[in-house]
């Protein structure tokens, strides 16, 4: 696992921009699979900007989604294929063709499970996979206690995370209980994950994601398996290390 610290958020979006930015030169179909929160955001800014110069050119790339609240009505400006393309698919000048997730409205949750892991792989997997990680060191919505090779399923969200998301709804009852996450098993599957962690609320798991052991409680510590991730972390989500 490669660490880089840098001065702060925006250095670290220009980092990971300019990371797919050489993915796209090498391989224009490319598959990124895109993160939400307000983490990644930062680094979509960063890649627009080097589309709408001109810089590197995304218009055949497409993007696949990490993870979904299961139950929000359709166009929900929360649920996270809104955001997506809002923030992702929309600035790059990209089609909705161009974007895969997971149904989280599905009357089936399970067999959408099942199917997007398949679409996934029909999609040729990812190429570069981007990752926030929760205060708990969840990443997409695998909580502590998933199993490190799990596929695409249902979550119960804890407490903490329902705490921790609810600034994007108008109260916090508004925040699901449940989502489809790909599995960390799915995640572990992209060719090369690059996770971004800012702030110090984020210090003690990026520490235990990093330098403690590989273990289930700690979801983002199943990077330590992969062969090319990558952990961006700006000098006050890298204080504990
Ligand atoms: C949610 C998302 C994660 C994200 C996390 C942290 O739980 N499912 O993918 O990493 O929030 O969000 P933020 O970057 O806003 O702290």
């Amino acid at each position: 696992m490669e660490v880089v610290i840098v001065q702060n958020a925006a250095a670290g979006g220009e980092l990971i921009a300019d990371s797919i930015a050489g993915l796209l030169r090498r391989k224009p179909d490319a598959l990124l699979g895109v993160a939400t929160g307000s983490t990644p955001l930062p680094i979509y800014q960063a890649l627009t900007a080097k589309v709408r110069s001109g810089e590197v050119d995304a218009s055949r790339a497409r993007i696949a989604q990490l993870d979904e609240y299961v139950g929000l009505p359709a166009g929900h400006p929360e649920s996270y294929r809104s955001v997506v393309l809002r923030e992702v698919v929309e600035p790059l000048g990209l089609s909705e063709s161009s974007f895969i997730g997971p149904d989280g409205a599905a009357e089936d949750v399970q067999a959408a499970c099942e199917a997007y892991d398949r679409a996934l792989a029909e999609a040729g997997g990812v190429d570069l996979q981007l990752l926030g990680i929760g205060t708990d060191g969840h990443i997409g919505f695998n909580e502590p206690c998933s199993s490190l090779a799990s596929r695409t399923r249902i979550k119960t969200l804890t407490r903490q995370t329902r705490e921790d998301n609810a600034r994007f709804f108008d109260s916090p009852e508004e925040v699901p209980h449940h989502v489809i996450t790909q599995g960390i098993g799915t995640i572990l599957e992209a060719r090369h994950l690059v996770l971004l962690a800012t702030g110090e609320g984020k210090a003690e798991a990026i520490a235990q994601a990093v330098e403690g052991p590989v273990a289930a409680l700690v979801p983002a510590s199943a990077l330590q398996l992969h062969p090319h991730a990558t952990v961006v972390v700006d000098e006050a989500a890298a204080s504990r290390l």
